[in-house]
């Protein structure tokens, strides 16, 4: 087995996080991963928005906000403060546009591929990462908040920094359990 699947069998998604952040050549590297995702038709169906300092406490707002009129005002301050569970969030978008031969669903999926590969990027480096979406992701208020297209979505908000106390571990299906051999 290679280094990639022995770091592959190991990962775990980390919800305690703190500061620091990825820092830029960091990111830039693990975004270049990101853009390695398989790409039906290399249609480029994805874009990132990265908020740290300042910006947290703008999504939390925006979360709070957008939310208020659906929400009582315990969940309404617990969105406040959500994204203050990390030093970074990295908002994923798929992007996808019509074309002949490449669905909406596939190009969808792309954008979450490499959220995936974004995700193993940083944790690789060193980082811990947590993806999350929720109602906001889903939230019109959310979208235009965030400046989303009609055509766009949130595929995750990647929660980032550097591991506080790591989760315990996760069991872990057999492999039997969800692979069969056809026909
Ligand atoms: C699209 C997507 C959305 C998710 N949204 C949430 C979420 O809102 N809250 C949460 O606790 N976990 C969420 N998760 C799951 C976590 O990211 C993580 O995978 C899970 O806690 C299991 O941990 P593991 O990655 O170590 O197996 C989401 C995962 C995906 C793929």
């Amino acid at each position: 087995m290679t280094a990639v699947t022995d770091f592959l069998l190991n990962r775990s998604s980390e919800p305690r996080l703190e500061a620091p952040a990825p820092d830029r050549e960091t990111l830039d590297r693990a975004f270049a991963c990101a853009a390695r995702a398989p790409d039906h038709g290399l249609l480029r169906p994805w874009r990132y928005l990265v908020v740290e300092g300042d910006g947290l406490e703008a999504l939390g707002g925006l979360f709070a906000s957008a939310c208020a009129d659906d929400t009582d005002e315990r969940q309404t301050e617990k969105l406040r403060t959500a994204p203050l569970r990390a030093p970074m969030v990295i908002v994923g978008i798929a992007s996808p546009r019509p074309h002949p031969k490449v669905p909406e669903v596939e190009q969808v999926m792309s954008a979450a591929a490499g959220m995936g590969f974004l995700e193993l990027a940083l944790q690789d480096a060193g980082y811990g990462v947590m993806w999350r979406t929720g109602s906001v992701a889903y939230h019109p208020g959310v979208h235009e908040g965030l400046g989303l297209s009609e055509n766009e979505q949130i595929v995750g908000f990647l929660y980032t920094g550097s591991v506080s106390s790591a989760k315990p571990p996760v069991p872990r299906p057999g492999v039997e359990e969800f692979v069969r051999h056809w026909p």
